[in-house]
């Protein structure tokens, strides 16, 4: 069955398709809302809050990733996910300037949003390798009240343990979602699942490992 979730994440896919092709440079040609309203909004959302994908002008996003990891993942994509590789050097259609350019406006205008530098939420990649046994766990702690006991669905949420919603997100893209909450869909982040007791990064590292698990191979 192919779940709402995923055929938002595919319309969006089918809408970005060659928006790389249709890039035309506008003096100068490093300029930000140009640059993100070409290449980005369509997923991401028109004003850098939040689409399909989530929203990038997130202090809680960006006080976890740091300017490589962002520029890494504009340059280079995400693999058998919609998120596209934007470098010239991995065929896209961006600069290393503009790319850069639109690394530094997110961080600006993450910055301005709130104050990232003294949130410390958990680490953007696992420090604790996860563990499924204690995941489950985890999620009936922190996740269970809104998406169901065993992640279909519940009273506050939808289904996320569904194969097509699953095969079409990265393990990491899960693990940021954790952490930084998708504002924009109501979705609590890292300290707002269960109020007074933020996750580890154990705990964010489990809980990924038992979703992962649920991924049809
Ligand atoms: C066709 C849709 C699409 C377009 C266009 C797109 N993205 Fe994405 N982006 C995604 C999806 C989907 C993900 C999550 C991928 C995953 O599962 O890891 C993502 C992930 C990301 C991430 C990583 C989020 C994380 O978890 O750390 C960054 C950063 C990002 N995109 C930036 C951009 C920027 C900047 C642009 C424009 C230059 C852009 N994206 C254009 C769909 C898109
Ligand atoms: C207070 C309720 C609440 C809690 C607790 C909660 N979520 Fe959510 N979550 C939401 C809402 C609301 C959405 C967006 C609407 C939907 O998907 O139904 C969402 C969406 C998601 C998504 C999909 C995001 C996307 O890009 O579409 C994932 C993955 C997710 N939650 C994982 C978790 C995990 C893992 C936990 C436990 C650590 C958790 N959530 C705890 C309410 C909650």
């Amino acid at each position: 069955m192919i779940t709402v979730r995923a055929l938002i994440l595919v319309t969006a896919t089918v809408a970005a398709a060659g928006l790389g092709a249709a890039f035309i440079p506008t003096a100068p040609a490093t300029a930000f809302n140009a640059l993100y309203a070409q290449n980005c909004a369509g997923c991401h959302g028109a004003d850098g809050t939040g689409g399909a994908a989530r929203g990038l002008v997130d202090a809680v996003y960006l006080a976890t990733a740091d300017d490589r990891v962002v520029r890494d993942v504009v340059a280079r994509g995400v693999p058998q996910t919609a998120m596209p590789a934007f470098a010239e050097t991995a065929g896209g259609a961006l600069s290393d300037d503009q790319i850069d350019a639109i690394v530094q406006a997110l961080r600006s205008r993450g910055a301005d949003a709130g104050q990232s530098g003294a949130l410390h939420p958990p680490p953007y990649a696992a420090v604790t390798p996860g563990e499924a046994v204690r995941g489950g766990e985890a999620f009936a702690t922190f996740c269970a009240r809104c998406h169901g006991a065993d992640g279909r669905g519940g009273p506050g949420a939808g289904s996320i343990v569904d194969p097509a919603y699953l095969t079409l997100v990265s393990d990491q893209s899960l693990r940021t979602t954790i952490i930084a909450g998708r504002p924009d869909l109501g979705a609590p982040d890292w300290r707002g699942n269960v109020p007074g007791r933020p996750m580890s990064d154990r705990d964010v590292s489990d809980i990924v490992v038992w979703l992962a698990a649920r991924r049809v191979p």
